[in-house]
C-alpha cells in the first residue's frame, strides 16, 4: 500500500480504518474485516469509547497470526480532559491498556481545547480551562515525554489551525509530525496543505465521506451531501467506481492519509479498493472547484457562555 514516510524511516499506510461513531458492538468485527481486506492502519481515540473492542480484535488477529503488530499502524488521541503535562502519559497508558498494546505508532492531541480533568464533555463554561491557563505547549511536553518513555513512536495534533501549528513548531523539542483535520472536497484547506508540506507535517483527512452518521446535534438541516454531489457522482460513473471511492482516492492523490469509517464488511472492502483506481487531472480539477469551506465538524460543542473558546479562536479564521 502507498505510505507516508516519517523522518525515522517509519511508514504510515495512507489508508486507514476510521472508528469514530463505530459502536463497541460493531467495531470488533469492523477491525477484523478491515485487516482481512488488507488495511494495516486503524485510527482510534479514547473518546470514541470503543478502544477495548478494537484491542480485542487486534489481539485475536495477532494471536492467530493473521497480521503482526509490526505490520500495523495504530493511532490514538489524547482527550481534552488530560491536557496537564503529567496526565498525558497516564491517559496514553490507559489507551494502550484498552488497545492491548505496549506502544502506539502515533498519538495526537485530539483538540486544542482543554477541559477540567473530570469533565468528559462540557456542560457549562466553567468546565473548560483556557489555553492561557493551560497552553498547548505544556500539553505538548507531556506528549514528548510519551515518546521519551517509548509509549508512542510519533506525536502530532488534530484540529489545529496553521497558526497553532506554527506556534507549536516554535516551542517544541520534538516537532509535531501529523495534523489530523477534516478534509474533503467541500473543505480542501489548501493553505494548510501547503504549510504542512513546507514544514514536514503530514495530514490525515477525517470525515472524508461527510460523516453522515454524526449525532443529530452535530448536523445542520441544510447540509450538503458529498456522496450525492453531482460532480463526484459523474466522476464515479466515468471511472466505473463509487462516489466513496472517488472521495477516498482524491485524498490519496493529494498525498494525505485518509480514514473512512465503516462498520459494513462490503463498504470496508469497497473503500480499500479505492487504492486501485486513478483519477485524471481533469477529475482532480473538477473536484478542486467544489471547495465551499463547509465544515461538518464545526466544534460547536466547545462554544458556550463562559467558555473562552470561540469559533474564531478555535479555527483561527474570521
Ligand atoms: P457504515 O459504517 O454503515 O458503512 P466518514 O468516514 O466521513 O465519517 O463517513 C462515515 C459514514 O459513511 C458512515 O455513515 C458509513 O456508514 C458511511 N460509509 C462508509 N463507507 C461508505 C461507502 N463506501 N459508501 C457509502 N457510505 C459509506
Amino acid at each position: 500500500m502507498k505510505t507516508l514516510p516519517f523522518k525515522n524511516k517509519d511508514e504510515m499506510p495512507i489508508l486507514g480504518l476510521g472508528t469514530w461513531k463505530s459502536k463497541p458492538g460493531e467495531v470488533y468485527d469492523a477491525v477484523k474485516h478491515a485487516v482481512r481486506a488488507g488495511y494495516r492502519h486503524i485510527d482510534c481515540a479514547a473518546i470514541y469509547g470503543n478502544e477495548k473492542e478494537v484491542g480485542a480484535a487486534l489481539t485475536e488477529l495477532f494471536q492467530a497470526g493473521e497480521v503482526t503488530r509490526e505490520n500495523m499502524w495504530i493511532t490514538s488521541k489524547l482527550w481534552n480532559n488530560a491536557h496537564y503535562k503529567d496526565d498525558v502519559p497516564e491517559a496514553l497508558k490507559k489507551t494502550l491498556n484498552d488497545l492491548g498494546l505496549d506502544r502506539l505508532d502515533l498519538y495526537l492531541i485530539h483538540w486544542p481545547v482543554a477541559l477540567k480533568p473530570k469533565k468528559m464533555f462540557p456542560k457549562k463554561g466553567s468546565d473548560f480551562i483556557s489555553l492561557e491557563e493551560l497552553p498547548v505547549a505544556t500539553t505538548w511536553q507531556g506528549m514528548e515525554s510519551c515518546v521519551e518513555q517509548g509509549l508512542a513512536s510519533h506525536i502530532g495534533v488534530s484540529n489545529f489551525s496553521v497558526k497553532k501549528l506554527a506556534s507549536l513548531l516554535k516551542t517544541s523539542s520534538i516537532k509535531p509530525e501529523m495534523n489530523q483535520v477534516e478534509l474533503h472536497p467541500f473543505l480542501q484547506q489548501n493553505e494548510m496543505l501547503a504549510f504542512c508540506r513546507e514544514n514536514n507535517i503530514h495530514l490525515t483527512a477525517y470525515s472524508p465521506l461527510g460523516s453522515k452518521d454524526r449525532p443529530k446535534m452535530l448536523k445542520r438541516k441544510d447540509e450538503k451531501s458529498l456522496l450525492e454531489n453531482k460532480v463526484i457522482m459523474e466522476i464515479a460513473a466515468k471511472n466505473a467506481c463509487s462516489p466513496a471511492q472517488v472521495l477516498i482516492r482524491w485524498a490519496i492523490e493529494r498525498g494525505t492519509a485518509v480514514i473512512p469509517k465503516s462498520v459494513n464488511a462490503g463498504r470496508i472492502k469497497e473503500n480499500f479498493n479505492a487504492l486501485d483506481i486513478s483519477l485524471s487531472q481533469q477529475d482532480m480539477d473538477a473536484v478542486a472547484q467544489l471547495d465551499i469551506h463547509e465544515r461538518y465538524v464545526g466544534g460547536d460543542f466547545w462554544i458556550m457562555e463562559g467558555s473562552s473558546y470561540t469559533f474564531e479562536n478555535l479555527w483561527d479564521e474570521v
